[in-house]
């Protein structure tokens, strides 16, 4: 399939900003199709927006939708200004700070791409917390043979085995594209 119009920018973008930390198409496709899954004035939440390329998937999988809203987290300043420059609907936000340390306060939430170090590396738990019943959690590069950093691969392990042994989580292992996992959280 075509990149959508929205994507293909973002990836410009990022291009021409030397970013090379952007979401794979695959796992883009996948965002895009989750998002049809989130019910009506639902949240969206991205950790880590680096040039807004997952967040350009979102976008392209609410297609005409302004009932939900995506908020995207960022630490680096510039980064953000980055992203923020692309052509977005209203119904995103964007927010400055560690991830980590603002979830408790941001509310809960539909659908996480959990792509920063915060949230995901540390304090996973605050990500899950955020979750609705029934929300999907989605997280990438999760492929430890991609990566030749001991530590990051002894803390990628350590998300997985909290996201598959977690009660409330339903977990789909994906062996495509970066190794991606998506955990559901049961309706209990
Ligand atoms: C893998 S990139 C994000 C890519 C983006 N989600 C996409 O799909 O193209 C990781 C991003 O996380 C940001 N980041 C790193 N530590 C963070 C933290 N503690 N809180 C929020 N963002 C963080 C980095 O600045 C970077 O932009």
């Amino acid at each position: 399939m075509d990149l959508p119009d929205i994507v293909a920018a973002s990836y410009q973008r990022a291009a021409g900003a030397g970013f090379e930390l952007s979401s794979e198409p695959e796992v883009g496709w996948l965002l895009a199709s989750l998002t049809a899954a989130v019910p009506d004035q639902g949240r969206i939440l991205e950790l880590g927006t680096g040039a807004g390329v997952g967040l350009a998937w979102l976008v392209h999988g609410l297609g005409g939708r302004s009932d939900v809203s995506v908020l995207t987290v960022d630490v680096d300043p510039e980064l953000q200004a980055l992203a923020r420059d692309g052509d977005w609907p209203d119904y995103v936000g964007f927010r400055l700070g560690d991830a980590a340390t603002l979830l408790p306060e941001l509310g809960a939430f539909d659908l996480v791409f959990a792509d920063a170090p915060g949230g995901k590396l540390h304090k996973l738990a605050n990500t899950i917390a955020a979750l609705r019943p029934g929300g999907a959690l989605v997280v990438d590069d999760m492929d430890l043979s991609r990566h030749d950093d001991r530590g990051l691969r002894d803390a990628l392990s350590d998300v997985r085995e909290q996201l598959v042994s977690h009660p409330e989580l339903v977990c789909a292992e994906l062996g495509f594209s970066s190794g991606v996992i998506v955990a559901v959280k049961r309706r209990l």
